[in-house]
């Protein structure tokens, strides 16, 4: 059977690095047998500009048509001042509701290669290999009531709505504790307990869906104590559950942890792991057009679309194992550079990758 793959490149610097990412996959279609057909639609500000809507309905067909999605980036400078339901970070929501992706996974693994881009000591970081499950479609992003309404005496106030449902918890973590299984069988679930009574079920949830899992190790931490720990003791984590709030804010700082922003990619999958697949770095605006971007997030992105929407445990391997060795050769864009190894561009990067593969 034919997998059919959305590709939305998006603003900034995401067309440049999803360019890179189709030809891994391209090269796998022609030379190792993986069964794709691609196509290409508008999202974010570039569909802003063609149709005056960030998620224009062709769109949003596609990717409801097609078995997976590859995502560049959205978002610009020249959009932030539309009006939030046209903004290119709209299109990002409604893609996560639209397509129920409510398990968001980031993991954050520090490359060997690469410990001495961490702004942490080399002690703290190397061997990092955490994974974030992050819950994408309820929370205070998407809770009503929600918005600013004018008070009795005439000062305006906004407001959200921090709310999630028993099913919801417990679909997220069974996310976690199966994706823990095939890793060091230990979840921490980060919530805020002590204060909030959202966190106080969501933490009564996951003890509940614990219960089906007696050989995962199951701890719970608050939030703040969680940002702490982050960056005092990373490596006692290996896979964090949280909210959307939560998980938005934690995993750009595990993200840093790494200190190759440019290296991590991310999958957000329903209830049958159909998913979108993105590098985190975002649009990057300041160096969009300039070809110096890094598309080792979205190829990683691409093994990740491998590993868990199409079945290709192998071919997934073989990409990270490329990019890998692309690394161990001493080929470097600019944000991963050090003194030594060699500064390549977009695309020369794609085609190391490419070559290896
Ligand atoms: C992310 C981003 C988005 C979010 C924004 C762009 C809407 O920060 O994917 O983490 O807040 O979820
Ligand atoms: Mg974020």
């Amino acid at each position: 059977m034919t997998s059919k793959i959305a590709v939305l490149p998006g603003d900034g610097i995401g067309p440049e690095v999803t360019a890179e990412a189709v030809k891994v996959l391209e090269r796998l279609k022609r030379d190792f047998g993986l069964k794709i057909e691609l196509e290409t639609a508008p999202v974010g500000g570039a569909a802003y500009d063609l149709h005056k809507q960030p998620l224009p309905e062709g769109t949003l067909r596609l990717a409801k048509q097609a078995d997976a999605v590859l995502l560049g980036a959205v978002g610009g400078l020249q959009y932030d001042d539309l009006p939030r339901e046209l903004r290119p970070e709209r299109a990002l929501l409604g893609l996560r509701s639209e397509l129920k992706l409510f398990a968001n996974l980031r993991p954050a693994i520090l490359f060997p290669q690469l410990a001495s881009a961490s702004t942490l000591k080399p002690e703290i970081v190397a061997g990092l290999d955490l994974l974030i499950v992050r819950e994408l479609t309820g929370d205070i992003y998407f809770g009503e009531p929600r918005g600013v309404r004018t008070l009795e005496n005439g000062e305006r106030e906004g407001f959200n709505t921090m709310r999630y449902a028993e099913h919801e918890v417990e679909r997220v973590s069974r996310v976690a504790f199966d994706a823990a299984r095939k890793r060091q069988r230990r979840v921490c679930s980060v919530e805020k307990a002590n204060v909030l009574e959202t966190s106080g079920l969501w933490r009564e949830v996951v003890l509940r869906v614990a219960k089906d899992y007696p050989d995962v190790a199951l701890n719970h931490m608050y939030v703040d104590n969680a940002a702490m720990q982050l960056v005092r003791a990373p490596k006692q984590f290996d896979v964090i559950v949280t909210g959307n709030i939560f998980g938005d804010i934690l995993s750009d700082e595990a993200a840093m942890l790494t200190g190759s922003i440019g290296m991590l990619p991310s999958a957000s999958l329903d209830r049958a792991n159909k998913g979108m697949y993105e590098p985190i770095h975002g649009s990057a605006p300041d160096i969009a057009g300039k070809g110096i971007a890094n598309p080792l997030a979205t190829i990683l992105s691409t093994a990740m679309m491998l590993r868990y929407t199409l079945n290709e445990p192998t071919l997934a391997d073989q990409v990270d194992g490329a990019v890998s060795k692309v690394l161990d050769q001493g080929i470097r864009t600019g944000d991963i550079y050090t003194e030594g190894t060699k500064r390549v561009g977009t695309q020369q990067m794609g085609d190391a990758v490419v070559a290896a593969l």
